[in-house]
């Protein structure tokens, strides 16, 4: 019986939560949020789907009751604020610091053998606070941002070649921020074919220039951060971890070494299983994409470091 907490029930936890129980990942969510009622009202209103979609998964929403989300394999941490349009991720670091941290302790009162995924804003630097205040071992404590980044890429390399999604590989790493992701396009394939014999340089220049403000594009559309591909990837991530898929996933995991980086949650591609982070992938990059992971961490590494400033850590 698989149990996943989602905490925040805003258009990212909602999405996130609907996503695990009709794609049936989930036998439980239990859907947490600060606001009274609105946790309780989403899940009543997902739950009212059940018998048209066909699913089994029990959704119940609460009302800041952690007890409710007792022994949950899986935590989904997605509260805070989200960005308005020309606010950057980082940005938020001071109100969703104090927010993620509070989170974290609270739900492993209750699931002290969870694995926590960190969407929350400044993604890579959530995911560092919850590794370092909680003191969980590394494996235990995964960000999603590469996962969604990933998919963003794959979606403009689709729209670019007019070709089916389902059949582009690629992948992102480095920060979830506008200027820190590195979309690694020299290793991006379509059916197997590496997609720079496919589009000309200028072209993927400007895939790769999309994807990197694919969640600006979506803030300057929408008002507020975007909610359907973060809440899917998430819920992508927590599956690998139920069903011990061990898909290779970019994700932001702490680094001991790899990539020649050390005390830093980044985005690079693991193994995620039933134990969380079970093995980092560490790709050859070549001299370009090296320096732009350098500059990628170094960009992170200054976010963190306002972690101390604003005494969060
Ligand atoms: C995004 O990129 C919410 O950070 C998330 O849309």
């Amino acid at each position: 019986m698989a149990k996943v907490t989602v905490v925040g029930a805003g258009n990212v936890g909602a999405t996130c939560a609907n996503v695990l129980a009709f794609n049936k990942i989930a036998d439980e969510v239990v859907m947490l949020d600060v606001k009274e009622g609105v946790a309780e009202g989403k899940a009543m209103d997902m739950m009212q789907t059940a018998n048209t979609l066909a699913f089994e998964t029990s959704i119940v929403g609460v009302t800041n009751d952690y007890s409710k989300t007792a022994n949950s394999e899986v935590v989904i941490i997605t509260s805070g604020i989200p960005r308005k349009p020309g606010m950057t991720r980082e940005e938020l670091i001071g109100v969703n610091a104090t927010i993620v941290k509070s989170v974290a302790e609270s739900c492993l009162k209750f699931s002290p053998n969870a694995i926590i995924i960190v969407i929350s804003n400044p993604m890579d630097t959530m995911t560092y606070l919850t590794l370092k205040s909680t003191g969980l071992p590394k494996n235990r404590i995964i960000g999603m941002g590469g996962t969604l980044d990933s998919s963003r890429f794959k979606y403009y390399l689709s729209q670019a070649m007019n070709a089916n999604p389902s059949q582009i590989e690629g992948m992102v790493i480095g920060g979830h921020g506008d200027t820190t992701m590195i979309p690694l396009k020299r290793m991006a394939t379509c059916a197997g074919v590496a997609v720079s014999e496919i589009l000309d340089a200028e072209k993927l220049n400007k895939v790769v220039a999309d994807t990197m403000v694919g969640g600006a594009t979506l803030t300057g559309l929408l008002g507020t951060s975007a909610w359907y591909a973060p809440g899917a990837a998430g819920a992508y991530v927590a599956e690998s971890i139920i069903r011990d898929y061990k898909r290779v996933i970019p994700c932001c995991v702490a680094l001991e070494g790899e990539y020649g980086q050390n005390d830093i949650c980044i985005g690079v591609p693991a193994v995620i299983g039933r134990n969380g982070v079970e093995k980092i992938i560490e790709i050859k990059l070549d001299a370009e994409e090296k320096a732009l992971f350098a500059k990628s961490a170094e960009a992170v590494r200054k976010t963190n470091d306002v972690l101390k400033e604003i005494k969060a850590l």
